[in-house]
């Protein structure tokens, strides 16, 4: 009998294919809700391009046409159950609820292959090219609209930024005052451009504070807040563990360092924020802590016990944020070849959940995490996050 992975090989290494989607997604969790997968041709390379269609946007991945099939399998083993490949002379349909035993089904066809499409410019939601008047102002683009090459990487990282945080605001109630606080918010790209996304380009009600350490950088980003009229953008001086309000709808933290990060999520576990986005950076805490047997034969490499600890620390985040009763999702937030610094955190609170579901999940989260602080016997200061969220919410 044909194998899944014969079919895949067959297919994609015949070259009739015209599409493949992928869809009936294995976990609920999954942010994305089909995969599209084509020939493309990229500078005259045929390569396959894979769509991620999310709620509200789609993204590409390019990978070269040998690597194909094995791509495909992959994502009918991890994250979707259905496919259906359209090739010139086929339709075949797979029903790969077990992926070693799929059920497949054959159907003549005829149709003439799309010429591959060629590479196209990446739309970002703000545009280069386009006057944007924050990105002048702190010097990421000229007046005239054009992203000056040496801070491409910042802008990129901008737009990416906004496609996540884009994705988050299905969560956050569409009317009312929508408020946000940035903390660790530095010269401050990243609060500026929320600001421009949701008052200016979406006319929503906010109120955005953004919080730093440093005198100096506060005063330089209320002098930009007012040039451009942000008027409800705002901009404090202090210390995230200290930080005092009545909360917030949602909780951003990029690239805060060591613990300032579990400051930060205390404090929207705190206010139940409903979405939180962060990105750590710097985790040393654990560092000269982490101590478990079976593990220290590879932990004695220093190189190799630095990236232990930052998935350590970031894995209880986590787990942590799931005990309140988050649901949580790991991703990647810039490409490793700009930073290392590139797992986002997104927490999001659910509107609906039954009670004994919600307890379930939390439960068996703050089991997890006490197993795996105990394992390497840890203690983070995101365990000083001890209460569970309230569940009568
Ligand atoms: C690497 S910068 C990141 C800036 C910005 N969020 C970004 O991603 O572009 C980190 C910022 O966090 C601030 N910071 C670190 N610990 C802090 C704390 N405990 N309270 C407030 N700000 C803090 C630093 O002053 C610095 O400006």
């Amino acid at each position: 009998m044909e194998t899944l992975t014969q079919l895949l090989s067959a297919v994609l290494d015949g070259g009739k294919l015209v599409r493949i989607i992928f869809s009936g997604k294995r976990k609920k969790s999954l942010e994305y809700k089909k995969i599209t997968l084509r020939p493309v041709s990229i500078k005259g390379e045929s390569m396959y391009q894979a769509e991620y269609h999310y709620d509200k946007k789609v993204t590409h991945l390019n990978l070269p046409q040998k690597e194909g099939a094995g791509f495909a399998y992959e994502i009918i083993k991890n994250d979707f159950k259905q496919v259906n490949i359209l090739t010139e002379n086929e339709d075949i349909q797979i029903l790969a609820a077990k992926p070693d035993q799929p059920k497949i089904m054959r159907k003549a066809a005829n149709r003439k292959a799309d010429a591959p499409m060629h590479d196209r410019k990446k739309q970002y939601i703000i545009p280069d090219g386009t006057p944007c008047d924050f990105l002048a102002e702190l010097g990421v683009m000229s007046p005239a609209g054009k992203v000056f090459k040496k801070h491409y990487a910042k802008f990129r990282q901008i737009n990416r930024f906004l496609e996540i945080a884009d994705d988050s605001f299905d969560a956050l109630s569409g009317d009312g005052t929508l408020r946000i606080i940035d903390f660790g918010c530095g010269k401050s790209y990243l609060t500026f451009a929320l600001y421009h996304y949701l008052k200016i380009m979406k006319n929503r009600n906010v109120e955005i504070i953004g919080l730093d350490l440093k005198t100096d950088v506060i005063r330089f980003c209320n002098q930009v807040a007012d040039k451009l009229g942000y008027r409800k953008l705002k901009f404090l001086q202090g210390d995230i563990a200290d930080y005092e309000s009545d909360g917030a709808d949602m909780v951003v933290s990029l690239h805060a360092c060591d613990t300032a990060t579990d400051y930060a999520l205390i404090n929207a576990v705190r206010w139940h924020s409903k979405v939180i986005l962060s990105v750590p950076c710097c985790q040393h805490e654990l560092f000269s802590q982490i101590e478990n047997e079976v593990d220290d034969p590879m932990l004695k490499h220093g190189i190799i016990k630095d990236k232990f600890t930052e998935l350590l620390t970031d894995g209880l985040r986590g787990l942590k944020l799931e005990a309140a009763g988050y649901d949580v999702n790991m991703i990647e937030f810039t490409s490793l070849e700009h930073t290392s610094k590139n797992i986002m955190i997104k927490a999001v609170l659910p509107e609906k959940r039954s009670r004994a579901a919600s307890e379930a999940a939390m439960k068996k989260a703050v089991r997890e995490y006490e197993a795996l602080k105990d394992f390497y016997h840890v203690t983070p200061t995101i365990d000083a996050l001890q209460k569970p969220l309230d569940m009568a919410r």
